[in-house]
């Protein structure tokens, strides 16, 4: 039997179909129970508006209900040649109740329907982003409170340059994580309006309540002019990845310090061996590839903007099948970078920092700017004072004075992490309280 939609009368060749429907039925069942619940919205609003009666939503809600109750348990499957989850949903309704299965339909297209399953998926998936983020910062933040005072090389071009402390390095990429924030939080704001009844693109002549979907799927919004609506396919995919990049950009950069920092000729921080790889040949290897691996995904996630940015480049207004392959790209990212998120924060939990790592002489020059410093407060001019270190230095006379005293905001000594702690909880309670809501 012929399952498209669209069927008229005539098979489309098998090559074409296969072609075509690509890895949806694979990826699809991710956005199954997002398009149960945007036909139960959907048919409720054709109740109210009285393109269904009352009892036949009585027939439809259960039915739908049970599709919903089979995918929770993992039963829900695409069939062969079935397009799509939602051919595949109203293929169940249909062989279920007969001729008020197909009346769900009425007023939609499968492009407002696939808008409005990736609005509330990603909506969803930027929730669990922020929430892994939010735990990841939570973890830099008591590492960096704890360690505030563990004084680390700060390096510039790679070349021993000034004191830093671990409360620092821990803490800078907590903060970070809240610029990162504002991306994802721009994306939740984007996602988060309603396409539904924009159609295939240009609306209906049905008397749609747009409101009514609106209010029962919990957007903050209509997507209002339906031809915006579409648009919105591809904007939002690529707002998602933008955040997605951000994110990734921060946690790539860590996982390339925690690679450095373990190195042997740095020996900064470790781990227990349990969470270490090892050599086939080299008996004595701990290997931090756990974070190599985040740093290459991290990398790899940072391209995404830029594929979907080609995939989408152009493109005719309206519908385009080509945007069904942003799927592809963008499903995988965000189960990734949560997966990146986790894993850091679980090594975070058995870091292991080590201590009077500026007591070796190696890093005696780091000092050199607190004892020109010094100079200055006693009334020496800078430049003065600059040229007595940097003379000593030169003549291999140098002698640190390994004190060092940072007061201002922000510095070793007061990373104001409960300013960075308020910022944090200001991006992201609203997606947190919006998801339990
Ligand atoms: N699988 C399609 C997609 O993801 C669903 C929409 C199909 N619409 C169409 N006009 N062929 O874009």
């Amino acid at each position: 039997m012929a399952k498209q939609l669209w069927n008229k009368g005539f098979e489309p060749d098998g090559s074409i179909e296969e072609f075509t429907v690509g890895r949806d039925r694979e990826l699809d069942l991710r956005l199954a129970a997002y398009d149960v619940q945007g036909s139960m919205a959907h048919i409720r609003m054709l109740q109210k508006i009285g393109l269904l009666t009352a009892d036949e939503l009585k027939l439809l809600l259960p039915a739908l209900q049970e599709i919903a109750d089979s995918i929770a348990k993992g039963d829900f499957v695409i069939e062969d040649g079935v397009e799509d989850v939602h051919s595949q949903v109203e293929f169940l309704l249909t062989s279920r109740l007969g001729d008020v299965g197909k009346k769900i339909h009425s007023g939609r297209s499968r492009n407002d329907q696939v808008l409005v399953d990736l609005k509330l998926f990603f909506r969803d998936e930027l929730c669990r982003i922020t929430e892994a983020v939010k735990k990841l910062f939570d973890r830099l933040i008591a590492l960096s409170d704890e360690h505030k005072d563990k004084l680390m090389p700060g390096y510039t071009h790679l070349q021993v340059a000034m004191p830093s402390s671990f409360g620092l390095w821990f803490g800078a990429y907590a903060e970070t994580l809240t610029d990162d924030m504002q991306l994802v939080t721009a994306a939740y704001n984007i996602t988060n309006r309603n396409p539904l009844g924009s159609a295939a693109g240009y609306g209906s002549s049905f008397p749609l309540d747009r409101e009514e979907t609106t209010r029962l799927l919990g957007f903050a919004s209509p997507h209002y002019n339906v031809v915006a609506a579409q648009m919105s396919r591809g904007k939002t995919e690529r707002a998602v990845a933008s955040a997605i990049a951000s994110v990734a950009s921060t946690l790539g950069h860590f996982a390339m310090d925690v690679c450095m920092w373990m190195c042997n000729n740095f020996g900064f921080v470790s781990f227990p061996d349990e969470l270490t790889t090892g050599s086939s040949i080299m008996p004595h290897k701990k290997n931090p590839d756990v974070f190599e691996i985040m740093r290459g995904k991290c990398n790899r996630l940072q391209a995404i903007p830029n594929e979907l940015a080609l995939l989408t480049a152009n493109l005719p207004l309206g519908y385009n099948r080509d945007l069904q392959l942003m799927k592809d790209i963008l499903f995988p990212a965000t189960t990734e970078l949560v997966e990146c998120l986790d894993m850091a924060e679980f090594m975070l939990r058995h870091i292991r920092v080590k201590d009077n790592i500026l007591d070796d002489q190696r890093y005696d020059y780091i000092f050199t700017v607190e004892d020109v410093n010094r100079r200055v407060l006693s009334g020496v001019p800078f430049r003065d004072a600059y040229r007595q270190i940097g003379e000593a230095v030169q003549r291999g006379e140098y002698r640190p004075t390994r004190e060092v005293h940072h007061t201002h905001l922000g510095s070793i000594g007061c990373p104001a992490n409960d300013r960075i702690v308020e910022r944090m909880e200001a991006l992201t309670a609203p997606i947190l309280v919006g998801a339990k809501a």
